[in-house]
């Protein structure tokens, strides 16, 4: 008996580190959970509160007009359509959205990172020099050339970037492991927070002259 209550303590124990580990979102408990709007009480939850399920429709989960291009006449030259639980409210729960990426010819989508999400992307149209960095202590850059059909992953987390090298438009779509991946655009992290870091901790963490961080400050 003392035993298999070592053994059930050791078990629970094992369960609970394992739930700490979990990265992604969390798996549904239910069918779904279709995301309500407003939510005027002001409760809050891991997520968005729940229809009830007998009040779904279709249109919860559905979305209309990822064939239209997104404007690119914008500095980098790229814009973004999500769909994630904001755009298809029974997304919430499902740890899955998606997103269409148009390029200009030169468009960046520059680095930045999903906190929540890995990301899987497929070149419709158009060629894109893609990478990602590994983290501490390698730095790895994996990077590639893609074109239409091409497929490539960005893992959750990691820092990565698509730039059009072709003559034309590109066309992308990213899938998210999350309703609600994230973003963290590296540059505007660093030099357009609100308030601003202070430039002596940008001057010595980036190693810049510090007129040149308040001139990176001042672009973002
Ligand atoms: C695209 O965005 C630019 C800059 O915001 C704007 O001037 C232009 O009218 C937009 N074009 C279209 C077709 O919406």
């Amino acid at each position: 008996m003392k035993g298999f209550h070592c053994f059930l303590v050791a078990f629970t124990l094992l369960a609970f580190a394992c739930s700490l580990a979990m990265a992604s979102d969390p798996s549904p408990l239910q069918d779904f959970c279709v995301a309500v709007k407003d939510i005027k009480d002001g409760v809050f939850v891991n997520g968005k509160i729940c229809k009830d399920p007998k009040l779904a429709f279709a249109d919860d989960f559905f979305f209309s007009g990822l064939n239209k291009a997104g404007n690119t006449s914008n500095p980098t030259g790229i814009s973004i359509t999500p769909v994630g639980v904001d755009e298809i409210p029974g997304l919430n729960t499902l740890g899955i959205s998606l997103a269409r990426i148009d390029y200009a010819p030169n468009g960046l989508n520059p680095p930045h990172t999903h906190p929540r999400g890995t990301e899987i992307l497929v070149v419709i149209q158009g060629t894109l020099y893609v990478g990602f960095v590994t983290s501490i202590p390698d730095y790895r850059l994996f990077t590639k050339i893609l074109n239409p059909g091409d497929v490539f992953v960005f893992p959750m987390g990691l820092i990565h970037f698509q730039f059009n090298i072709g003559k034309s438009a590109a066309v992308a779509f990213g899938g998210l492991s999350s309703q609600n991946a994230g973003v963290i655009a590296i540059a505007n992290a660093a030099f357009g927070s609100n308030p601003s870091i202070n430039p002596d901790v940008l001057a010595k963490a980036f190693q810049l002259d510090k007129d040149v961080v308040k001139d990176l400050q001042s672009k973002f």
